[in-house]
């Protein structure tokens, strides 16, 4: 893996993670794809995250319990194959090389979910050498206001302001189902971790002056 990934918090582009692209861009140059993999974009919403990394991928899975997606493109001319779950159950077994959850443990009830979460993510990963990828990550000291501020100073300075819009049209949806926005201290999410055998590793903070956002990678040991 690239030795990128190996320093400790570090300060990535600041908003590099605050929009799809970036995310899938951040992944592609921290060396997650050394060669084609099976990955589980858990929480895919429509696959606005995970469609960027079709050309690195053999399989991508998505799971969703809230969006009802119905069109998946195959992508021939890629060779990746695409499909859709609503239930976790229908997940297959000892599958997927790395599971990605891009904007969406803030949307879970609490830590006992993200403990659920873990299980059934440790049933669905190869046996071997299994990731899972968790970016966004929201602290207790995370700012809704002040994020959606530097959210739209980037997205004026990246001329990404229809992807911004999208996005805020998709956390308003996703907030008005959930109402309030799970937060957690990185330590609970370490301990949760490590009880469940994977090993945790901060690979950057992504947003604000103060610890708000990370992106967390988890290790099967
Ligand atoms: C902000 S959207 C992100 C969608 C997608 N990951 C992306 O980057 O475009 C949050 C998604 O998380 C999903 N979600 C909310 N609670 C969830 C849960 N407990 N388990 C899995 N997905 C969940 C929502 O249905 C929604 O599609």
């Amino acid at each position: 893996m690239a030795a990128r990934i190996d320093q400790d918090v570090k300060r990535s582009d600041r908003f590099a993670f605050a929009n799809t692209l970036y995310a899938a861009q951040g992944m592609i140059s921290a060396g997650f794809f050394n060669s084609k993999i099976a990955l589980l974009d858990f929480g895919c919403g429509q696959f606005f995250f995970s469609k960027h990394l079709k050309a690195f991928c053999n399989k991508i899975h998505g799971f969703d319990p809230y969006y009802e997606f119905k069109n998946c493109e195959n992508d021939a001319s890629l060779s990746c194959e695409i499909s859709f779950f609503s239930a976790k159950e229908n997940l297959p077994k000892k599958t997927y090389d790395l599971i990605v959850l891009n904007s969406v443990l803030q949307y879970f009830n609490d830590a006992s979910e993200v403990k659920s979460f873990l299980e059934s993510a440790s049933f669905c990963l190869k046996e071997e050498k299994g990731k899972i990828l968790i970016i966004d990550v929201m602290t207790p000291d995370y700012n809704l206001g002040l994020d959606l501020f530097w959210w739209l100073v980037f997205a004026i300075q990246k001329r990404v302001l229809f992807s911004l819009l999208r996005d805020l049209w998709m956390t308003a949806v996703v907030t008005q189902t959930h109402k309030k926005i799970f937060k957690i201290e990185l330590t609970e999410l370490e301990e949760l971790a490590l009880n469940l055998g994977f090993h945790f590793k901060k690979m950057s903070r992504n947003c604000g002056p103060s610890r708000e956002r990370y992106t967390i990678l988890l290790e099967k040991i």
